[in-house]
């Protein structure tokens, strides 16, 4: 077997994304990297997972990320290729360049994949938002989670709850650090340029006279256990459409979701005047349809942080969150998939008895900064590559 380069104090931060929810946690990160002193240089590595100009480029151009220096292409495929391929075509990159460390953020393929190789080559990896768990290991993302935290160096969180999480699987205390949520780093310095909700909806062909753009709920679905299945995702549709015979609905629909409705011939339960279609949405028109919506119904992660940093009621369809804060402090309540208590929930709402919530700790628009600095005190204490030699 060849034997590995040893990692380079000296070399850049090397930073992965992959897929959508990664690209607004990353931004604030090499922008703080950038500003740090000393200097922290860093090269972006886009492992391609995600490729589409709706799910993809124009999310790099609202949040003013620069173009990625290395793009892997793996496109989408099975978990096992996808995640196969993205390891094949990420280790040579680390035999060219030589990193300091690599920065790895969420719960996506990428984030497991690159971590992998990476800590078999004896490169120190840096994992933001550690520690979330579901305890639901039928989601992809509690498997890249779990197996990323274990072999990461670094473990930056952003709630409290993930340290006893970490603790419980047996990760030494030492190598976390509650940082915050860098994803409302994003949320905060993107505010003041949201897209109107008019706007977005003109641009999307819905008609305005139509359609009550005052007062609207927004939809997102895309998690394979509500989508992938004829069987959940008819009834989850049918509920949104009673639902939206109370309160229009802006549904921004995920590829995953939109084949999957057009092979199950479900396009029928979301016709109508009542429910707008988007196709995905940038990240400036998102953030401008949920600062101005009545309430949110989503299966996402990030959503439901950014509800509860927004102060818009969010009901989770899902059984199980990794982010408990959310519910505990929050905007959110898990509703699952069960008719009954989605209309509760829909209903206390309605009458102005939704949740107000407040903003978590350290969700202050700081938290890139805070990794950086300590990153950087880290990677200045660690030995030289002569030294490891
Ligand atoms: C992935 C992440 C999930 C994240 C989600 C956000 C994993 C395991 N899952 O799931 O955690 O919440 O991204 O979207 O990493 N497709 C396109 N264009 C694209 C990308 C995908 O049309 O740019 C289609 C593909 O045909 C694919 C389907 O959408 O089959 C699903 O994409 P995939 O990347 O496999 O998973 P996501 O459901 O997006």
């Amino acid at each position: 077997m060849k034997r590995d380069p040893l990692p380079s104090v000296r070399g850049p931060v090397l930073c992965v994304v992959g897929a959508r929810p990664n690209f607004m946690k990353m931004a604030p990160i090499l922008r703080a990297l950038a500003a740090h002193q000393p200097s922290l240089p860093s090269l972006l590595v886009h492992t391609g997972q995600h490729y589409d100009a709706d799910m993809n480029d124009k999310l790099f151009v609202d949040l003013k990320l620069p173009r990625p220096d290395i793009n892997l292409e793996v496109g989408s495929a099975t978990h096992a290729v996808q995640t196969a391929e993205v390891m094949r075509r990420f280790e040579p990159v680390l035999d060219t360049h030589r990193p300091s460390c690599v920065v790895v953020v969420g719960d996506v393929n990428s984030t497991l994949a690159c971590s992998l190789v990476a800590s078999k080559k004896g490169v120190p990896v840096a994992h933001v938002e550690a520690g979330l768990r579901s305890y639901d290991r039928s989601m992809p993302e509690e498997i890249n989670r779990v197996l990323t935290d274990q072999i990461a160096d670094l473990l930056y969180t952003t709630e409290r709850s993930a340290h006893d999480n970490l603790a419980r699987e047996g990760i030494d205390g030492s190598r976390a650090h509650f940082v915050g949520n860098v994803m409302i780093d994003s949320l905060l310095a993107n505010r003041a340029l949201a897209v109107a909700p008019q706007e977005t909806l003109t641009r999307g062909n819905v008609d305005l006279a139509q359609f009550d753009s005052s007062r609207y709920g927004v939809v997102t679905l895309h998690r394979p256990s509500n989508v992938d299945d004829a069987a959940t995702l008819g009834p989850l549709l049918e509920v949104l459409r009673d639902l939206s015979a109370k309160l229009p609905l802006v549904f921004a629909l995920h590829p995953r979701t939109r084949g999957n409705i057009d092979r199950f011939g479900l396009a029928p339960l979301v016709g109508g005047d009542r429910i707008a279609v988007l196709p995905p949405q940038g990240y400036l028109e998102m953030l401008g349809l949920m600062s101005n919506a009545t309430l949110v119904l989503t299966d996402s992660g990030g959503m439901q942080e950014e509800t509860t940093a927004l102060g818009i009621p969010c009901l989770t369809l899902r059984e199980n969150t990794e982010r408990p804060i959310t519910i505990e402090q929050g905007t959110n309540t898990l509703v699952g998939r069960d008719r009954g208590a989605i209309e509760r929930a829909f209903g206390e709402i309605m009458s102005g008895k939704g949740k107000l919530g407040r903003v978590p700790e350290l969700w202050d628009g700081h938290a890139a900064e805070r990794i950086a600095a300590h990153l950087g005190g880290w990677l200045a204490h660690r030995p030289s590559t002569a030294e490891v030699a």
